[in-house]
């Protein structure tokens, strides 16, 4: 029987890579989960919940690695880590892997790794998706967090002392995060925009009430990639995606970006010239701060004020919500380490050619394996 180990995360991770509900799953699909003590504390797992749903708790990380054949984890487990494991493991985290120096190390120690945001976006693939699961958190708690920051009310209320205006939310970038902003603003009662250069997003912004503000070119037209991500736009479309925006954004209250392209710094889209523009008082919270922010001035990790304009650059935001963040994201491992069972004999076998397999392993057996990585 395989055993799965669950060490704790660090100090800035709050999240953990189970939950009550997945030590269920996995012990009936044929595996022992093994907890280190304490590791489900953060959001709300205490060892006992996690016992009482049936795996075992190991009081040290050492203990809970010993002789493991899987190791899931939120971030890039240590080299010390992934040596105590069986030396044919399998770990499966958000590794990170384009952090050359980071990842390099955790390849030579020989276990198989496989990269979670790596998942294909097929529909099969979709409940494993850690992206989407963490991103849709991040996209409804920067809405919350930055009307907490505007200090002042976001739907338009009409009192018999006066009225108070609808506050207005311009969300730039609208993938998972960006239409669960959209939702979340428009339940508070901001008045709603949107923009992006997927062309799919204009319905999609328009279903939930918002309007959609775009350059809709021909390069607009042909800016989404066969696996639904965004391409990079050219010097002359980003210079007209800039006038747009600037002539929208000095009206905004709020903005909420989120604009990614896969492996690339975050495309800049809010200048310092746009901020000077902006209304003071008005809150930006910039979702990519991780990858280099969207905004001209996000400081990553921190609150800044720019031209009278606070900046949020949060990083984690998924996990300021650890609770629902780590329900969802051990169930996106859940759902990928059921394709590493067999239903009937409850056994461990691996389909090394299964897409999904193929599209997150990273390295096995010291070696690079991922086409993304080939030239790294
Ligand atoms: P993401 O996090 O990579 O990017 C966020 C958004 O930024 C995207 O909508 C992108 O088009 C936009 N963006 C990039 N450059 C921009 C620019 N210069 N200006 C304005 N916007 C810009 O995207 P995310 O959230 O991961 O979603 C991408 C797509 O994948 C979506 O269509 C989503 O529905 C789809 N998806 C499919 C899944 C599946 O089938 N398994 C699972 C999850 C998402």
């Amino acid at each position: 029987m395989v055993t799965i180990a669950i060490t704790a995360e660090g100090p800035d991770e709050p999240r953990v890579a189970v939950s009550p509900e997945t030590v269920k799953k996995l012990s009936v699909l044929g595996a022992r989960v093994r907890v280190q003590s304490g590791a489900g504390v953060r959001s709300r797992f205490s060892d006992d919940t996690l016992k009482a749903a049936g795996a075992e708790i190991a009081p040290t990380a050492a203990e809970t690695l010993a002789g493991a054949g899987i190791l899931l984890k939120v971030r890039r487990p240590s080299v010390e880590e992934v040596r105590q494991l069986k030396s044919d493991a399998f770990v499966a985290a958000i590794l990170d892997p384009y952090d050359k120096d980071a990842i390099a190390p955790l390849i030579r120690a020989g276990a198989s790794l496989f990269s979670m945001e790596f998942m294909p976006r097929i529909s099969r693939a979709q409940s494993m998706d850690v992206l989407s699961s963490q991103a849709n958190l991040a996209g409804y708690k920067a809405v919350v967090d930055a009307a907490s920051l505007f200090g002042q009310a976001l739907p338009m209320m009409m009192t018999a002392a006066g009225t108070v205006p609808a506050a207005k939310a311009f969300i730039m970038g609208v993938g998972v995060a960006g239409l669960q902003a959209i939702a979340t603003a428009r339940r508070l009662g901001a008045v709603v925009s949107a923009t992006d250069v997927r062309p799919a997003t204009k319905e999609q912004v328009a279903s939930l009430g918002a309007k959609f503000i775009a350059v809709e070119d021909d390069e607009f037209r042909a800016a989404q990639t066969a696996a639904g991500y965004a391409k990079p736009m050219s010097a002359a479309y980003q210079a007209k995606q800039a006038e747009l925006i600037a002539s929208h954004i000095k009206g905004q209250d709020i903005v909420i970006t989120t604009a990614l392209i896969p492996g690339r710094p975050a495309p800049k889209l809010v200048s310092a010239a746009m901020l000077q523009s902006m209304k003071p008082g008005s809150v930006i919270v910039d979702l990519a701060a991780e990858r280099g922010g969207n905004v001209e001035g996000t400081v990553p990790g921190q609150t800044v004020e720019a031209a009278g304009v606070k900046i949020s650059g949060p990083l984690n935001l998924a996990g300021t919500l650890p609770g629902n963040a780590s329900s969802l994201y051990a169930k996106n491992l859940y759902a990928f380490l059921e394709l590493f069972f067999d239903k009937k004999d409850k056994s461990f076998k691996v389909d090394w050619n299964d897409e999904i397999i193929k599209g997150t392993l990273v390295a096995k057996d010291g070696k690079i394996v991922h086409p993304n990585l080939a030239s790294t």
